[in-house]
């Protein structure tokens, strides 16, 4: 075993990822439908993996130790990168330092770019083999949405039909600089803790009448969305983008008991988009287990529309991104 820093960004669906595949082995972790994603520049973290100097796994997070249960949840995947990459026997114990890079509190979660650095610092620190599509599948297990950090710009993942998860890694649909869009993040003010994306799913999946709606429906908003992007046409994309984002909060409200992720400020963003369009401004919305609001938007309208989203009462802060390059690793000495 050797020393390996990944560097991975966040990332932002555009058609969402909601819901996990019935009847399949919960540790593989199948998304139920496709998602199509926009990588994020300066949202990154960064993970180092080294060799474990007194014989035990060491965990840290932001300069904190990790314990309990996310601490089992990076062992875990810790196996499975060994396993994957050929290794046999006891894994060897690892020291993970991992520090997320986010402008002062973006409101936005980790998971994503967490479980892609892992996967791709691990894999090199265990000497592994394992290329990108091996990797986004790993880093899928680990969180759903962490398989798409892999890559860089815009990026899908597909559903797949195989029992063993192999047909569905992500894949690169465009390159980072294939489109001058940007995303506004727009931070609410938070209140008490949501329901976590994971459980959510389930309730959603088992409880709401609208959850089957929104599988069947989703296949088509994935390729309208993939052609709309290919064709860099934001007033096409926009559309969907939003279809596929509300489709989603429906269904979670119609669970039992409901999983209603807006706030007072949520809705008032959302509002200010749709007047901003009514005004002309190519602005679109998506939102997701959370209240925090992300617009897509040209590049040359990005500061006007982040500008009249710092106006929004409830609104505590607002960056804006362009899309973000793909997960690099680096053997360290
Ligand atoms: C609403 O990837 O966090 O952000 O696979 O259970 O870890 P797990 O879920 P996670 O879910 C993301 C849900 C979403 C939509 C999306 O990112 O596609």
């Amino acid at each position: 075993m050797r020393s390996a820093r990944a560097t991975a960004c966040s990332n932002i669906a555009l058609v969402k990822y909601w819901g996990k595949r019935p009847d399949t082995d919960p540790d593989l972790n199948l998304p139920d439908v496709g998602s199509l994603s926009l990588t994020l520049a300066d949202l990154a973290t960064v993970t180092t993996v080294t060799p474990s100097d007194d014989g035990q796994d060491r965990f840290e997070l932001d300069g904190r130790p990790l314990e309990g249960r996310p601490a089992e949840r990076v062992a875990r995947h810790l196996d499975r990168v060994y396993r994957a990459g050929g290794g046999a026997g006891r894994r060897p114990p690892c020291r993970v330092v991992s520090v997320n890079h986010f402008p002062t509190a973006a409101g936005l979660a980790s998971s994503a770019s967490g479980f892609a650095a892992l996967s791709c610092a691990a894999a090199a620190a265990f000497e592994t083999d394992l290329d990108a599509a091996a990797l986004s599948a790993l880093a899928r297990q680990g969180s759903g949405s962490a398989a798409r950090s892999i890559f860089g710009g815009f990026v899908r993942l597909d559903r797949g039909t195989r029992p063993d998860g192999r047909d569905c890694v992500a894949r690169p649909v465009a390159a980072p600089d294939h489109w001058d869009v940007r995303l506004v993040v727009v931070q609410t003010t938070t209140g008490p803790k949501a329901v976590g994306s994971t459980e959510g799913m389930e309730r959603c999946r088992t409880t709401s009448p609208y959850y089957p709606a929104w599988v069947e429906t989703s296949q088509a908003d994935l390729d309208a969305a993939t052609e709309a992007v290919r064709a860099r046409d934001l007033d096409r994309l926009g559309p969907i983008m939003e279809h596929s984002c509300f489709k989603m909060h429906a269904a979670m409200m119609a669970s039992r008991p409901p999983l209603l992720y807006f706030r007072g400020p949520t809705v008032e963003a959302v509002r200010t988009v749709f007047d901003l369009r009514q005004n002309g401004l190519a602005a679109y919305v998506t939102i997701d287990a959370g209240p925090h609001v992300k617009v897509l938007t040209h590049a040359r309208d990005a500061a006007a529309v982040a500008e009249h989203l710092r106006r929004v009462p409830g609104v505590a802060a607002v960056s804006v991104h362009a899309p973000g390059p793909a997960a690099r690793v680096e053997v360290l000495p």
